[in-house]
């Protein structure tokens, strides 16, 4: 399949679609994405989709609109199985959030397995390839019997680090748990710099506690690099202890910004600098927080999707020597073969 990408949009991120969209140089497909009075979710494509190589952009977390996480999953599965039935050629879910990742495994009896949940719905629905970014543990991919490309926001993330200064012997890494050192130590490699390993407990589910640290942190400029930020707990715990273990001061960078409940109350309130974070999951509100900063992942997405439609390499995105603008290899949209 050589064609032209069609994209169309939920209502979890339309202006990450819109970003998308607009450096692609495609528009976003019509549709009617909304809810019937009874509250369930209404789809209706509102162009014709016969043959075409479809992609549906849409994070499964809360929209700023109000509509909760499950509404922006309903969406998704709901618009796959309408374009499917229109006679898409291939539907690829892109979903830059992927939503119920952390219950990946029963961690004790009687607990459901949801993210493997998403991947059935996804894939019973009509669901042909999924992009996604920085699952929570990229085991998550084996849960689907179809190509997954699991992006990354690394390189964004550390060209913002590098351009801040933060790089090299000034600065230390951390990971903020024993689950994500692979992570930590792929960014410690790129901005050539040690690593150190933040041990923590989960007493109850949203609530974190510092065990132990492993490596030196005294005297350094402390980067915690973390896949998501939920309740905030995770990094202001893990800020604390690492002061007092003598770091200078701490900066934090995350894929995924959730900032649930009064996680916004908690970084602000915390030793933490500066909190990073990208656009998968929409926030407001915070573009003029002194704290806070949001970086767009939008071309990443952007240059997978020309890739996968000109069968491409994706995972040379994330090749050294290629990054280019926070992402790297980019494709010109001109490059993408239309049909018509
Ligand atoms: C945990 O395994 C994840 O990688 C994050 O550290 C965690 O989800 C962050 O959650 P919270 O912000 O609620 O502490």
């Amino acid at each position: 399949m050589n064609k032209s990408p069609l994209l169309f949009s939920g209502n979890s991120n339309p202006a990450l679609t819109d970003e998308i969209a607009k450096r692609l140089k495609v528009h976003v497909g019509k549709a009617l994405v909304s809810k019937f009075k009874n509250e369930e979710t209404r789809i209706e494509i509102g162009e014709n989709v016969r043959g075409a190589d479809v992609f549906v952009v849409q994070s499964i977390c809360k929209s700023t609109t109000g509509n909760g996480v499950n509404d922006a999953l309903m969406e998704m599965l709901l618009m796959v199985d309408a374009l499917r039935r229109a006679s898409a050629e291939r539907i690829t879910a892109v979903i830059p959030y992927y939503g119920y990742a952390k219950q990946d495994k029963k961690s004790k009896g009687r607990e459901p397995i949801s993210a493997k949940v998403v991947a059935n719905l996804l894939k019973v629905t009509g669901t042909k390839r999924i992009v996604t970014m920085d699952l929570h543990a990229a085991q998550i991919q084996g849960f689907f019997d179809m190509p997954v490309d699991n992006l990354m926001a690394m390189p964004t993330l550390c060209n913002y680090l590098k351009k801040e200064g933060l790089s090299d012997d000034r600065i230390v890494v951390v990971s903020p748990d024993a689950g994500g050192v692979h992570r930590a130590e792929l960014y410690a490699k790129r901005l050539n710099a040690s690593l150190a390993i933040v041990f923590k407990r989960r007493p109850e589910p949203d609530v974190s506690e510092v065990t132990d640290i492993v490596g030196d942190v005294s005297g350094k400029v402390a980067v915690i690099v973390d896949d998501m930020i939920s309740t905030g707990g995770t990094l202001a715990k893990a800020a604390e202890a690492i002061l007092a273990h003598g770091a200078a001061k701490v900066f934090t960078v995350a894929s995924h910004g959730i900032f649930a409940g009064d996680a916004i109350d908690v970084l602000e309130s915390s030793a933490i600098e500066r909190v990073v974070v990208t656009n998968t999951v929409p926030f407001s509100g915070l573009e003029t927080h002194p704290k806070f900063v949001q970086l767009s992942i939008a071309q990443t997405f952007a240059d997978a999707i020309i890739r996968i439609t000109t069968n491409r390499s994706v995972s040379e995105l994330f090749n050294g020597d290629e990054m280019t603008n926070g992402a790297g290899g980019h494709v010109a949209p001109e490059t993408i073969v239309t049909t018509s």
